[in-house]
């Protein structure tokens, strides 16, 4: 898969230069290319924000840097292009995994008080929020996108582990333990180390269910 980030802030990125996604960079699996769409400003001071019409607070990102670039960048729009923004259809698991099936994502990066409608409305074809929060920029997001999204990427992760982990389907997981059985005085569940396949398997389920019936309440005593 290859991924376009299109940023004012591409030093910010180091964040997906370690761990899973660095292995799936070095392996070819996935590229990340970020792009740094100030250089494709006309203006000569390399401006790429001026105060919103109609008034209020903060600066917008003009259209031109955006829309110029995108079409130096991707000029027969082969990439499938997010926009992330906080006023957004909120990212799910169900989302990723079907993004992740693309072979070309463009992702640009807000910062400031957005982004001229009209460059998304001219080149996008997808908003998304990762969540019901504002962040300083998009920076963060596009990196939580890219490492959600790169997981599924096929070869990136032991198919094994992205089938039973939560919000896959619709359940959370169920706690893990490893070595030592004791610490602090506190025990590994027993059933965990007998050896009885089947009844680990019930213990795992029962957990998970308590797990995700849990963090429902929640959910619903904050609505
Ligand atoms: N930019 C600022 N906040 C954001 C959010 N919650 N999701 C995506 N992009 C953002």
């Amino acid at each position: 898969m290859k991924i376009t980030i299109l940023t004012l802030f591409p030093q910010m990125f180091s964040g997906i230069e370690h761990s899973i996604i660095k292995r799936a960079r070095e392996n070819g699996k996935v590229e990340i290319s970020l792009v740094d769409f100030r250089e494709y400003t006309k203006d000569k001071h390399k401006k790429v924000d001026d105060i919103p019409y109609g008034g209020g607070n903060g600066m917008v990102i003009m259209a031109e840097p955006i829309v110029e670039c995108i079409e130096a960048i991707d000029p027969k729009h082969q990439a499938h292009r997010i926009f992330l923004t906080p006023a957004a259809p909120t990212l799910t698991q169900k989302r990723v995994t079907q993004l992740s099936q693309k072979k070309n994502l463009l992702i640009l990066c807000g910062h400031y008080e957005g982004v001229d409608q009209r460059a998304i409305d001219l080149c996008f074809d997808e908003t998304i929020s990762i969540g019901e929060y504002v962040l300083t920029g998009g920076e963060i997001a596009a990196m939580v996108l890219v490492d959600a999204v790169a997981r599924y990427v096929d070869g990136v992760i032991t198919k094994g582990s992205l089938d039973n982990e939560s919000h896959t389907n619709g359940m959370l997981e169920h706690p893990q333990y490893t070595r030592p059985r004791e610490y602090r005085g506190m025990q590994v569940p027993e059933v965990l180390l007998n050896g009885n396949h089947k009844e680990i398997e019930k213990w795992k389920t029962e957990q998970s269910e308590k797990i995700t019936n849990f963090v429902k309440l929640i959910e619903k005593e904050k609505s």
